[in-house]
């Protein structure tokens, strides 16, 4: 049975919810599920903007079918070609014989990469700034490659002002019915989502989100309307600001992420006192997190919220500790940038993961380390405890910078 909502009279979101899948693309934990977003527009002509991933095509069939209620499909705009996407180009093609798909050059590539059927007289071109009119509503293209792959576009539709992002401005997380920013409480049940969605997925693009979002401000935006996650209806500036933040890669906060490994408590320990420390000093929303319990991308997400992060693990087989080695190959995978780091090694007997983790970040960009590196030796005693008080005053020192 159909399950949709308007966005307005002429304008259904018909995509669906999967609370099933454990790992969005078969490495990030998603325990709140995901969302796939689809809209169809009624006007003298139809289009569908995207379509959904194959595990919620039966939902999304019944949708697009009641919501037709008859008519033709016309169009079908690509403003995507990732499988969470387009896993219906083929049954839609199947289903509407007359319908024609819309997408770029590099859209139309994939898409022969991705499948077998025949694209002749279904295929519209468009380039940047195209417009396609269906009536009283015109879809005008914005091209946004890298955000999240080469071929990615934007829609903005004028006549109603809402811009179809694609991935952008997305989010994990499954909508509990209420679609609209404005029916939720975004900073305590999504913001932490949208932002895990965000570095991960997007994060290595900043560069490219940065030159998306100088195409937008010319346009008034009235809707936003991604791919996954909320439909932003009012308070655009809140996610555009977070937005802009990120893709620049500056903190959210002024605040700690203390990131450790600790294979007996000792180094665990440490970071405890650290935290405790810095909170005694006023420091508020700071974060401790166990690398080897946390999920990578809540680490990665961790660092897009936090100014300054304190690094603490064991020496092992002489190197990084696997947990922290691993966490740092993604930072540099994501390109993550502008923080300041603590450095806390520990080592029984040849500590040296400290000179290692600052060879690793020295190959980020702009990344200050600040001194003294701690070394504890085993378990923290009289003179270490005194470096850590030292690490202390240098973080709250910068904090106040
Ligand atoms: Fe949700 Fe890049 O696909």
């Amino acid at each position: 049975m159909y399950c949709t909502r308007n966005l307005s009279d002429s304008v259904y979101w018909v995509g669906g919810c999967d609370r099933r899948l454990s790992l969005f693309e078969n490495l990030f934990p998603i325990p709140r599920g995901i969302t796939y977003n689809s809209y169809l527009i009624l006007d003298e002509k139809t289009a569908l903007i995207d379509t959904v991933d194959a595990s919620v095509s039966r939902q999304f069939l019944e949708n697009i079918l009641h919501t037709l209620d008859g008519r033709a499909l016309d169009y079908l705009v690509v403003n995507h070609m990732e499988p969470d996407h387009c896993a219906n180009l083929e049954e839609l093609m199947l289903r509407f014989p007359s319908l024609k798909l819309v997408g770029n050059a590099k859209t139309f590539g994939l898409m022969q990469q991705f499948y077998d059927f025949d694209l002749s007289e279904r295929m519209v071109t468009v380039k940047e700034g195209d417009t396609l009119s269906l009536g009283s509503h015109t879809l005008r293209f914005y091209f946004a490659p890298m955000v999240h792959w080469p071929e990615v576009m934007m829609t903005y539709e004028e006549t109603e002002k809402l811009l179809f992002s694609a991935d952008a401005f997305g989010s994990f997380g499954a909508v509990n019915g209420n679609l609209f920013n404005d029916e939720v409480r975004f900073e305590q049940e999504w913001l932490d989502d949208a932002r895990r969605y965000y570095g991960n997925i997007v994060g290595k693009y900043g560069a490219q989100v940065q030159a998306a979002l100088k195409k937008l401000p010319g346009q008034e935006i009235r809707m936003i309307c991604p791919l996954h996650g909320l439909v932003w209806r009012s308070n655009l500036d809140c996610l555009l600001q977070k937005y802009d933040l990120w893709s620049r890669y500056e903190p959210e906060e002024q605040t700690v992420a203390l990131l450790y490994g600790s294979m007996y408590g000792d180094t665990e320990n440490a970071v405890n006192i650290l935290a405790c420390g810095l909170a005694d000093a006023g420091v508020k929303h700071i974060a401790v997190h166990d690398i080897s319990s946390t999920h990578v991308s809540a680490l990665v997400s961790e660092v897009f919220r936090c100014s300054h992060l304190v690094l603490a693990a064991p020496t092992y087989n002489g190197g990084i500790y696997p947990a922290m080695l691993n966490f740092l190959h993604d930072m540099k995978a994501l390109n993550l940038q502008n923080r300041t780091v603590a450095l806390l090694e520990n080592g029984s007997w040849a500590p040296t993961a400290a000179k290692q983790t600052r060879a690793l970040l020295d190959e980020l960009k702009n990344i200050q380390v600040l001194e003294p590196v701690v070394t504890v030796k085993s378990a923290l005693k009289g003179d270490t405890l005194s470096q850590l008080s030292q690490l202390k005053d240098s973080i709250l020192a910068s904090l106040a910078g």
